[in-house]
């Protein structure tokens, strides 16, 4: 039996929570965050731990529970208080005039009061609320009723799972109320996601609507939890009506209820006012951090909105201004590569020039071979292209072959170095593995210099940049050649900070091999992996001669990471590079671990879940100085399995196989730190 919970811990609980939901407000509604993500991990960890020692303190409004909800079985329907409508849409000003005219008419006034505010582009849903808290978010659906998906939006940030009491109190509004918004992807999101979908080949989301609107119908919340939605609030309700006098009044109120709402609305006298509104908002949309669609325009009385009323399909009160498509056809005339800074092959339609929406385009990303196939496209198609804000456009679809279609093929050798292209069956990526390839050359020198690779002090994009550009550097080597009259000829480059940045370099050639092989670069090795290899190999030309079978004895390489390897040291111009490394002084060898103990000795761990009082890697690094050994899968050589917080399949396999389990505490204990 769980002993009852102390008052003081209920006290630092809640103290937790309303830190959290604060941190959370001022990170993710107000882009203000004023602690940093680790001071609010350890917070988060904090409560994490007290509420696994007193479940029965657990709450579904507490910051804990935004994530872990397991995929379900389907979406249970809900029955709306009130029908969700759409709105009808005017295409032109004339149209709004002539809707203003029937709302003038409606409501025997002269002049109206609209509120201006943007069209988002996303995925309505209603947020019920009871009590205080969040009781379910369900979508639009046919309109009278929608899909439960509750444990999807609780993963979106902005969204408060509760909302504070006194502030109901100040603004009179009943506990029990609903929001409706809607669910966005900002495009700096949605473009993360597409790089993402590119490197492993996943579906390519046309746009951030639709991209939003797969995340929040997914049944795994924690896919919708790994895209990084957004909410943006537009309408209040108390018992499926409007409880206040104005709209204005409602956008008010979700503000200080501390939901997301645009600032960005406006009261407009006159329908004049409301499409001089449109026509700014047409010239600067393309500079807002999320897509908007048009202007929508409500009558800012609630009596009048009431009078005018619904027709079957919409209200009357309201209307949707949407700006033109920015969509174009036009003919792909060649399609070309492009290496990206990471050395991935990115397929470019070239255009017959088309403007849209005022912009000449004459490129297109088709972001890798499969999305081509997927398209259906050759060299001489008709294509539809959609340009949305500043990304650069993408094709939609094929809607005319070419007489003389070519097929694309992707090239046998990088076009800007030459080296030859890996690409390895049943991926997408085409790379080019060439740390010195021109096209990489930047990016590689500066996670050479990196804190966690060369840590190269005052190495930064500026100074690389103009390295690089002047011809002074070509390769991460290069820099050890430098002289301090090249460093003090550059832009904005005291003799003194040059000095400083040649001790540095000079400093860095004293790195332990783990770095300098994590500085290298490769695919798939990060610093754990790195680390990892330097304990096995005792050099880098050791390593560089490793076979596959011999990479995958070491701890935690799969075949995956191996190949990568292998393949990155089977280049001639890496195998160059590592030469001339060592020319310059740069040829650590393995140091070898202090050891404390052998306590561990011939023992085997592995950490699953989050840990309070350190991290996974420390963790592991106490084990190995104390003679244990970390591996990255539980089976039956396994001696002990750590669990924390939201411990992942591990758990369950020790489970199954027997082995013995430890908490965090008791990982201490078998320690000797307790
Ligand atoms: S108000 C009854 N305000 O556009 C009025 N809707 O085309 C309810 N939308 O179904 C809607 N931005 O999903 C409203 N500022 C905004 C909006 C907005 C986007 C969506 C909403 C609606 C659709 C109609």
């Amino acid at each position: 039996m769980a002993k009852a919970a102390p008052a003081a811990v209920k006290k630092e609980i809640e103290n937790l929570r309303e830190k959290l939901r604060h941190h959370e407000y001022q990170y993710y509604v107000l882009d203000e965050p004023e602690i940093s993500d680790a001071a609010y991990d350890r917070m988060m960890n904090r409560l994490r731990e007290l509420e696994a020692a007193y479940p029965e303190l657990v709450t579904p409004d507490s910051p804990t529970v935004r994530v872990g909800g397991a995929p379900r079985d389907g979406f249970s329907t809900v029955r709306h208080a009130r029908p969700m409508l759409s709105l009808d849409n005017a295409f032109s000003y004339d149209a709004l005039r002539e809707w203003d005219r029937r709302v003038r008419e409606g409501s025997g006034q002269q002049k109206i009061e609209y509120i201006a505010e943007h069209k988002f582009d996303g995925l309505s849903i209603s947020l019920q609320y009871e009590d205080g808290a969040l009781a379910r978010g369900v979508t639009r659906g046919d309109g009278t009723t929608g899909e439960d998906v509750t444990p999807n939006v609780k993963t979106i940030r902005s969204i408060p799972l509760r909302v504070d009491a006194a502030t109901l109190k100040k603004i009179k509004l009943r506990a029990d109320f609903e929001v409706r918004g809607e669910v966005m992807m900002t495009r700096k999101a949605f473009e993360a996601l597409n790089r993402q979908q590119e490197q492993i080949g996943g579906k390519i989301f046309v746009n951030p609507r639709n991209s939003a609107a797969g995340a929040v119908r997914v049944l795994d919340p924690a896919i919708t939890a790994a895209r990084r939605l957004d909410f943006f609030a537009y309408y209040l309700l108390v018992d499926g009506k409007v409880p206040f006098a104005k709209h204005s009044e409602s956008l008010q109120a979700l503000k200080q209820l501390r939901f997301r709402a645009s600032d960005d609305w406006k009261l407009c006298v006159g329908i004049e006012a409301v499409i001089a509104y449109c026509e700014e908002w047409d010239a600067k949309r393309e500079k807002l951090p999320y897509e908007i669609d048009g202007v929508v325009i409500k009558v800012n009385s609630i009596p009048i909105q009431n009078e005018l009323g619904y027709t079957s399909k919409a209200p009357r009160w309201a209307i949707a201004y949407k700006y033109p498509a920015r969509q174009e056809t036009t003919v792909v005339n060649d399609i070309i590569v492009q290496v990206g800074r990471t050395g991935t092959l990115t397929p470019v339609a070239v255009l017959e020039p088309v403007q849209v929406g005022g912009v000449t385009v004459s490129r297109s990303t088709l972001h890798n071979m499969d999305e081509i196939e997927r398209l259906g496209l050759q060299i001489g198609d008709t294509v539809l292209i959609e340009r949305a804000g500043e990304v650069i456009p993408h094709v939609l679809k094929v809607v005319k072959e070419g007489k003389h279609r070519k097929p694309f093929k992707m090239p046998k050798h990088c076009p800007e170095c030459g080296s030859a292209i890996h690409h390895v069956e049943g991926e997408v990526a085409y790379r080019c593995v060439n740390a010195a390839c021109p096209a990489k050359r930047k990016e590689s020198l500066l996670h050479f210099a990196g804190r966690h690779a060369m840590n190269i002090d005052g190495l930064g994009e500026k100074i690389v940049d103009q390295l690089v550009d002047k011809g002074l550097v070509k390769d991460v080597a290069d820099l050890y050649s430098l002289k301090l009259e090249d460093l003090a000829s550059l832009e904005r480059m005291a003799e003194k900070s040059a000095q400083n940045l040649l001790d540095e370099i000079e400093a860095s050639k004293k790195n332990s091999l783990a770095r300098l092989i994590y500085a290298l670069g490769i695919q798939f090795v990060g610093e754990r992996t790195a680390q990892l290899l330097a304990e096995h190999f005792s050099s880098l030309e050791e390593l560089a001669a490793a076979k596959e079978e011999q990479l995958i004895e070491v701890p935690e390489v799969g075949p995956k990471v191996a190949a990568s390897i292998a393949e990155f040291f089977s280049e001639p111009a890496n195998l160059k590079l590592i030469k001339k490394l060592n020319k310059a002084s740069v040829h650590p060898t393995a140091e070898k671990r202090k050891v404390k103990s052998d306590k561990f000795a011939g023992k085997s761990f592995v950490f699953t879940g989050g840990l309070a009082n350190r991290s996974r890697e420390e963790a592991g690094e106490i084990v190995q100085q104390h003679g244990g050994k970390v591996s990255g899968s539980v089976s039956k050589k396994t001696d002990y399995v750590v669990v924390g917080t939201d411990p992942g399949s591990k758990y369950d396999k020790a489970k199954e196989l027997g082995v013995a389990i430890l908490t965090e505490q008791e990982f201490e204990k078998l320690l000797g730190l307790k």
